[in-house]
């Protein structure tokens, strides 16, 4: 049956996807998204041109601190909160105050209004960043956390509110800790973005150590199909991992880019940045016992679709010459 849903962050990268995976099963969307300076608003409104012509989508744009949240939760049975200020290297120093308002505001907002209607489902996108320096791989949600950087501290936080709110007044909530998404639409500082744009127009791109460190790669769709279903299914626990089961070095990550694009990268080292992790790698037990959750898409298939979709959007900007 067809829900009324709210989605934060809709023209982002993973919000924007989401909300068309709702709009094929014909949920009634309305999204939110306030367009943060963060990058540039064109990949925003890129993300978000299908989504306006589509029947059964409304966009209010507007800042989740200042909106009217009780008028827009009124009639909805899913919440699905993905609008944050993200990254890791970007949430040292005065930056900081921005993953404040976005990420701990915004959320403790959300969980204030949901206080009086209990009876939304809240799927709240966390991140692996909250795991930071663990040592247990793979890594089950039950370690002790270690963010690593003030972003990671920033999303531990909201966890922390949603589980407080949710042991006080029944808020029934869960938090999805999603691992390096990747895809088209990917942001333009998440680093594969980064790498094959950087092949594209023969550029040269920065490794920050020296390229051993590992992450567990998720495919965009697989982190809508957990999403979707974190929002369908009442489960037992209050918190999930979203792995995708890719898990390389960064070094190998652009062995297949190269491969796919047919050209060469041009690489230069750089020291390690602070806040980065050697390696992530999600224990992904949890989320298939209980939502039956199985990533499907391969690193090579993922990446050939970023890359494609890259050199579309650098047609449309120009760029490649
Ligand atoms: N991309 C990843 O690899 C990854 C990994 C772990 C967790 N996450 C989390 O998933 C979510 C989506 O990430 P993404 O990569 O799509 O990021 P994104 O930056 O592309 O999307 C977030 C959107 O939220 C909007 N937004 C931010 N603050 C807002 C506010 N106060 N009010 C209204 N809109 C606001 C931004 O304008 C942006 O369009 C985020 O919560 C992020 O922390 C992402």
């Amino acid at each position: 049956m067809s829900k009324k849903v709210l989605v934060t962050g809709c023209a982002g990268f993973i919000g924007s996807r989401l909300c068309e995976a709702l709009l094929d099963r014909e949920d009634e969307v309305q999204g939110i998204d306030c367009f943060t300076d963060y990058y540039p608003r064109f990949f925003k409104e890129h993300n978000l041109e299908t989504l306006l012509s589509r029947p059964g989508f409304t966009f209010v744009e507007g800042d989740l601190n200042n909106l009217d949240l009780a008028s827009l939760l009124a009639d909805r049975s899913v919440l699905y909160h993905l609008a944050a200020q993200a990254g890791v290297r970007a949430s040292w120093g005065r930056e900081f105050e921005a993953y404040v308002h976005h990420n701990i505001r915004a959320t403790q907002r959300l969980l204030e209004t949901l206080k009086e209607r209990p009876g939304i489902r809240f799927v709240f996108a966390s991140s692996s960043s909250v795991y930071g320096l663990v040592r247990q791989f793979p890594t089950p949600e039950d370690v002790i956390l270690g963010p690593n950087s003030p972003y990671g501290a920033t999303k531990a936080t909201c966890e922390h509110l949603l589980s407080l709110y949710a042991e006080n007044w029944g808020i029934d909530g869960v938090a999805l800790r999603y691992f390096t998404v990747y895809g088209p639409r990917q942001r333009p500082d998440m680093a594969f973005h980064k790498f094959l744009r950087a092949i594209l127009e023969d550029r040269p791109l920065d490794i920050y150590g020296d390229g051993s460190q590992s992450r567990d790669c998720t495919y965009v769709d697989d982190i809508v199909a957990a999403t979707l279903r974190a929002g369908d299914t009442r489960t037992r626990s209050r918190v999930f991992n979203v792995g995708g089961g890719s898990r390389r070095a960064l070094r190998d990550i652009l062995d297949v880019m190269q491969e796919i694009l047919g050209r060469k990268a041009r690489i230069r080292y750089l020291d390690r940045e602070r806040g980065d992790v050697p390696r992530t790698h999600a224990d992904i037990t949890r989320i298939r016992e209980e939502f039956g959750y199985n990533p499907g898409t391969s690193l090579e298939e993922g990446l050939l679709r970023e890359a494609r979709w890259m050199e579309g959007i650098l047609q449309e900007m120009g760029s490649t010459g």
